[in-house]
């Protein structure tokens, strides 16, 4: 092989993701704001380097919201109750969604994602905790409406989308994807949904900034990534890993930042960064009570019940199905 040979493996690739991921980046990279969507952090590295991250001392949403799920069982079983079909929106927590099936007696369990490996991982993990429980894994974009599986179509539903993944979306791509489950799980349905809440900004920033660098090395492997998979050249000693309140946006901005001028190539152009520029890498919004209820509300789900863990620093949300009405 010649010339280009990480770019030659990168275009054998016949899935779509690396052409994906070549876009996004370049599309990224010539805004005033250069930015990058932050599911491209999400590959097998990122994603084990996150599941660090939730056993941190600094990250509270996991453990939070983990315990809301294991002490509020008898009050889910009342409100849900047996024989819903439990669609969960990502190929689900191997800690969350045995949690909660166990506790209100699904008819079947449907998880969706897009990356077909991490759900059939998933799904084989979760039939071998459930024996009983009939589990179809749909491999599909949830950003938009998904046919479920004929076995599922007539039951009804309950859509789970925990761990405030709904925080990583601007407002109105939130609002996007809850009027996408309205229409997948239809009328009648139910979603339970986890949503961080706004809290002392040096406990936001320091679960986003860990004492130990994990978050950094998860921030900083989307660098690496692009080296790696795009023909880049990212110094990755002259990048900072940067976590900062955002007030009017209500959020915690991941952010890469040049330590000094820098050069750089990505697929065969170029590109700089100014000393103190940065790459925005991710949004994860945080909310209070009424802009949640704000939210669901303009995805056309209405609150129903809200429980908050033992400290008050996360959410998880009970909401309906909005039946549709005249006025007012
Ligand atoms: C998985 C998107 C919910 O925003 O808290 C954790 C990702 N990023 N630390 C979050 C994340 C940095 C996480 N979500």
């Amino acid at each position: 092989m010649a010339t280009g040979e990480g770019l030659a493996l990168v275009e054998l690739d016949d899935d779509g993701v690396a052409t994906a991921f070549r876009a996004d980046v370049l599309a990224g990279l010539v805004q005033p704001q250069k930015a990058v969507p932050a599911r491209w952090l999400y590959d097998d590295a990122g994603s084990e380097l996150f599941e660090e991250i939730t056993r941190l001392p600094e990250y509270y949403p996991t453990r939070a919201e983990t315990e809301i799920l294991s002490e509020r069982c008898g009050e889910f079983r009342e409100l849900i109750g047996p024989g819903r079909a439990v669609v969960e929106f990502g190929s689900g927590s191997s800690v969350k969604t045995p949690l909660l099936l166990a506790c209100i007696e699904p008819a079947a369990y449907v998880p969706l994602d897009i990356s077909g490996d991490f759900l059939r991982a998933a799904a084989d993990d979760l039939a071998a905790k459930f024996p009983d429980l009939p589990v179809y894994p749909v491999e599909a974009d949830f950003m938009r409406e998904v046919a479920l599986p004929p076995a599922v179509r007539e039951l009804p539903k309950l859509g789970f989308f925990p761990g405030s993944t709904i925080g990583n979306m601007v407002a109105r791509t939130a609002v996007d994807l809850l009027r996408s489950m309205r229409a997948t799980l239809g009328q009648g349905s139910q979603l339970l949904i986890g949503m961080d809440l706004i809290k002392d900004v040096a406990v936001l920033e320091a679960a986003y900034d860990d004492a130990k660098g994990v978050t950094a090395e998860f921030n900083l492997n989307l660098a690496r990534r692009i080296n790696r998979e795009l023909g880049g050249t990212l110094p990755l000693d002259k990048l900072r890993h940067v976590a900062r309140w955002n007030d009017t946006y209500a959020r915690i901005e991941m952010h890469l930042e040049a330590l000094e001028d820098l050069e750089f190539e990505v697929s065969g152009r170029r590109f700089a960064l100014r000393r103190g520029e940065t790459i925005h890498t991710e949004n994860s919004h945080k909310f209070d009570l009424r802009s949640q209820n704000t939210l669901l509300l303009a995805g056309g789900w209405t609150p129903a019940r809200r429980w908050l863990d033992g400290e008050g620093r996360f959410s998880l949300i009970l909401a309906d199905w909005t039946i549709p009405r005249g006025a007012p």
